[in-house]
């Protein structure tokens, strides 16, 4: 049987989680998983806090907390966060757990032992302060190709170019602000130019080992430009560990103090949720991950590309026994009011802070970062757009749609859907146009283009209004009320439909429109049928779907960003 492992990048759990994060990897990746469930496909949505690596021990420094301190408060405060924008993973799993450390250490061993990495000594950058290697992201200076001064130990910022920690001009800790100095120590690396030939048939053509692995076209084409990038550029050996005292140890004799990079130990992570869950649920893991019946899709920002393009599927690959992702669709990045989101200049708009000002308005946020995902190239999210997004469509014409509604049908037959009687041609062409719609959305959740697909969603509730409007049902119960009868079962249909199809997008509204309705959702299928609900049928008293955002409330949030 065919099955789904859709997973989304593990967010680190050094900070909370903020709108790019959710625009890049996980709405996208919830709205695909909820869309398959519904389809009634066997997906599992798997997440959990990556809780290494040197970001974490540093913000624990400087907080003068433990590591285990800062994990167990962001772990949790971002699971909460997802799971009021219901977000809705089935495991989120964490790291730190004895299971993951077994599972990764493991998948190492075996690497290890089939001979794929190469022990190599370098000398590193040392804080003599602070008795540690430093990790690049901890090495700033001067840029040598643009002398830009804060560029880090990876990349430089203001010119883009990748970097390694000795290129910089004048380095200095940023741990203690003093120049580190070069120290020895050895690591395993993993040499990726001997991938080249095969990644690019995988990449380019959607071949694996001979034989069709998946549909090329599908890849977005910004992921398959920054792959072969890459692979023109020439691949080099990268070190697969770190010297730091935090993370899954390297389980061999005589490597204190050295742990498995992120590389090796996230994207193992979720295999590690994968077997927590089958555990929970009596599944066998195997089956998914050790499968070629299974579609592995990884939703990740574009800061992963290579990531999991080359170095995961390498390493997935040289183990043997499992599969490689069948698709990749990562997203660009989002920016706030024109800038570049900065957790550390705290430009963001944090998930949890979000939820407090806005209560209850997990959709609206849901919808606007949709509409404006980044899914080919970079966006920006502006507090203004976002009270139009709502106040102009969602309140406008999708709330006042089903509202006039549900008005009519409650004072004209005390909330009893009336039978349609005479349906003439233009009514008919409707009808086939709104059965048009589960088609149309779910095609382009398939592409993974989910801004359209839930364009498409607002178009039905567009044709619902002008239905409405051009046949004016209030002016006609007096004169006509059959005609009438017939205008509003229709019309409630549609709205039985909007309930369905917006169960992927906006979960809370798709809930409230079933309450509403007095309806119980059905799958996707149930959707494209035509005629699901009978007249007769008691619905419940209006209520409003959203409301309007004030300008106070706007500018409030502006304000904060400042
Ligand atoms: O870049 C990051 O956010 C890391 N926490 C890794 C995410 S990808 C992974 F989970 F494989
Ligand atoms: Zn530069």
């Amino acid at each position: 049987m065919e099955q789904y492992i859709v997973t989304a990048a593990l967010p680190y759990a050094n900070g909370p989680i903020h709108i790019g994060h959710i625009a890049g990897a996980y709405l996208p990746a919830d709205i695909y998983v909820r869309y398959q469930k519904l389809l009634k496909k066997e997906a599992v949505f798997i997440c959990g806090s990556d809780e290494h690596g040197a970001a974490i021990t540093l913000r624990a420094k400087k907080e003068n907390k433990s590591p285990k301190d800062i994990i167990n408060f962001y772990h949790e405060l971002n699971k909460k966060s997802f799971k009021e924008l219901n977000i809705k993973f089935d495991e989120f799993d964490r790291t730190s757990s004895k299971e993951h450390h077994e599972n990764a250490s493991d998948f190492f061993l075996k690497l290890h032992s089939k001979k794929v990495f190469i022990k190599k000594e370098s000398e590193q950058f040392f804080d003599e302060e602070n008795s540690q290697f430093l990790a690049d992201r901890y090495i700033m200076g001067t840029c040598p190709n643009c002398g830009y001064n804060h560029a880090y130990g990876d990349q430089c910022e203001s010119c883009g170019s990748t970097l390694s920690p000795i290129e910089l001009i004048n380095p200095k800790s940023t741990i203690s602000g003093n120049s580190p100095v070069l120290k020895k120590t050895s690591h395993w690396y993993l040499p990726m130019q001997k991938h080249e030939k095969w990644l690019t048939d995988w990449i380019e053509n959607g071949n694996l080992n001979g034989k069709k692995h998946h549909n090329q076209k599908k890849w977005k084409s910004q992921v398959i430009g920054q792959c072969k990038s890459w692979l023109k550029a020439g691949l080099k050996e990268r070190a697969m560990t770190r010297d730091l005292d935090w993370g899954v140890k390297v389980p061999l004799k005589d490597s204190d103090g050295k742990v498995l990079y992120v590389w090796l130990d996230a994207p193992i992570g979720y295999i590690s949720a994968t077997k927590n869950w089958c555990k929970k649920n009596n599944k066998n893991w195997e089956n998914y991950w050790k499968n070629a019946d299974t579609k592995l899709i990884n939703f990740i920002g574009k800061d992963n590309i290579v990531f999991h393009c080359i170095i995961f599927p390498i390493l997935l690959k040289e183990h043997g026994e499992y599969i490689l992702p069948t698709n990749v669709p990562s997203n660009e990045f989002l920016n706030l009011e024109g800038k570049k989101i900065s957790t550390s200049r705290n430009h963001a708009i944090w998930i949890h802070d979000y939820l407090n000002a806005f209560p209850n308005k997990a959709d609206v946020l849901r919808y606007v970062l949709c509409s404006i995902a980044p899914e080919n190239k970079d966006s920006d999210f502006t507090w203004k757009d976002f009270q139009s997004r709502n106040n102009n469509e969602l309140v406008a014409i999708f709330g006042n749609f089903v509202n006039r509604v549900i008005v009519l049908i409650n004072k004209y037959w005390d909330g009893i859907i009336p039978e349609a009687h005479d349906i003439n041609d233009k009514d008919g062409i409707i009808i086939n146009l709104t059965n048009s719609y589960p088609e149309k959305i779910g095609q382009n959740i398939e592409k993974y283009k989910f801004r359209d697909g839930l364009f498409e969603l607002m178009n039905l509730a567009r044709l619902g209004n002008k239905y409405l409007a051009e046949n004016e049902p209030w002016k006609l119960f007096k004169i006509n009320p059959d005609r009438t009868k017939t205008i509003l079962n229709i019309s409630v249909k549609i709205v039985f439909k909007l309930a369905d199809l917006s169960q992927p997008f906006l979960p809370d509204t798709s809930k409230k429109l079933s309450d509403l309705l007095n309806y119980k959702l059905n799958d996707w299928t149930g959707a494209s049928k035509p005629q699901y609900i009978k007249g007769g049928h008691q619905i419940n008293k209006p209520l409003h779907l959203f409301e309007p955002i004030s300008d106070e409330e706007i500018s409030q949030e502006m304000e904060k960003l400042k």
